[in-house]
C-alpha cells in the first residue's frame, strides 16, 4: 500500500520523505491557502518546490469548475512536472475532464468522492487515482471504511486499474483498515503516519533494555 501525505507544508512533506515510506503527496486549496501560498505563479512555484522533494506522484487540484477551465488549467499544472497528477472535484465537467485527460496520458485524481456510484463513474471515466474522504464521511456518522469495502468490490468485479486514495485519513486506524480491505493508496496528515510507530510496550521495552544494558556496564566497571 502506497503512503501519499495529505499537506502542503514542505517541511513536512521532507520529514515523511526522509522517514524513508512516502509514495507521494496530495494536497487541495485548502492545505494551500493555510500554507499562505496565494497567486498563480506562487502556487506553481511551490508544486515544483513539493516535486523536487518527493520521487512520487504530487495531486494539485484545478480551481476550476467548468470543462474548458479545467482542460486548461489541468493541462498548465501537468506541464509543471512530469510527476504532477491533476487533481479533478467529482462534478459533470469534472468527469468529462478526466476523459480528455486520461486519453491525453494526462495522470488523474478524482477528489471529492463521497459514494460508490462517483467511484465508479470515475473509473469509467479513466482516472488514476479515486480520493474516496473516510474521514469527512466518519464526520457525518457514516462508515468511511465501508465505502472503501465497496469501492474495492466494484472496482475488482470488474477489473477497473482506477487505484483506491483513501483520503481524509485521521489516524492509525483508519490506515491500518485501509490496508486489510486493500486500498491502493492512503493520504493523510504526517501525524497520521508516525502514529503507526507508537506502542506502549515498545517504549516500555526500550526503556528497560537501555536500563538493564547501562547497569550492566556500570556493575563491569
Ligand atoms: C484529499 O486529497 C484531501 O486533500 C484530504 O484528504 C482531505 O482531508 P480532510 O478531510 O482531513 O481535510
Amino acid at each position: 500500500m502506497k503512503f501519499f501525505i495529505d499537506t502542503a507544508n514542505l517541511a513536512q512533506i521532507k520529514e515523511a520523505h526522509e522517514l524513508g515510506v512516502l509514495d507521494g503527496v496530495t494536497t487541495n486549496p485548502s492545505l494551500m491557502a493555510k500554507e499562505g501560498i496565494t497567486g498563480e505563479e506562487n502556487v506553481k512555484a511551490h508544486y515544483k518546490a513539493i516535486c523536487e522533494i518527493t520521487d512520487g506522484d504530487v495531486s494539485a487540484e484545478v480551481i476550476a469548475t467548468t470543462y474548458d477551465e479545467m482542460i486548461k488549467e489541468g493541462l498548465e499544472l501537468a506541464k509543471l512536472h512530469e510527476r504532477i497528477v491533476v487533481k479533478v472535484p467529482m462534478i459533470k465537467d469534472g468527469v468529462r475532464a478526466i476523459k480528455y485527460f486520461s486519453k491525453q496520458g494526462i495522470k488523474t485524481n478524482c477528489t471529492l468522492v463521497f459514494s460508490a456510484g462517483q467511484a465508479l463513474l470515475a473509473a469509467k471515466a479513466g482516472a488514476t487515482y479515486v480520493s474516496p474522504f473516510i474521514g469527512r464521511l466518519d464526520d457525518i456518522s457514516t462508515d468511511g471504511l465501508q465505502l472503501i469495502e465497496d469501492i474495492r468490490l466494484i472496482y475488482d468485479n470488474y477489473g477497473y486499474e482506477t487505484q483506491i486514495l483513501a483520503a481524509s485519513v485521521r489516524h492509525a486506524m483508519h490506515i491500518i483498515n485501509c490496508a486489510k480491505i486493500g486500498s491502493d493508496v492512503i493520504t493523510g496528515p504526517l501525524s497520521a503516519m508516525l502514529s503507526l510507530l507508537k506502542h506502549p510496550l515498545t517504549d516500555n521495552g526500550l526503556a528497560q533494555f537501555l536500563a538493564d544494558h547501562a547497569k550492566a556496564a556500570e556493575a563491569g566497571k
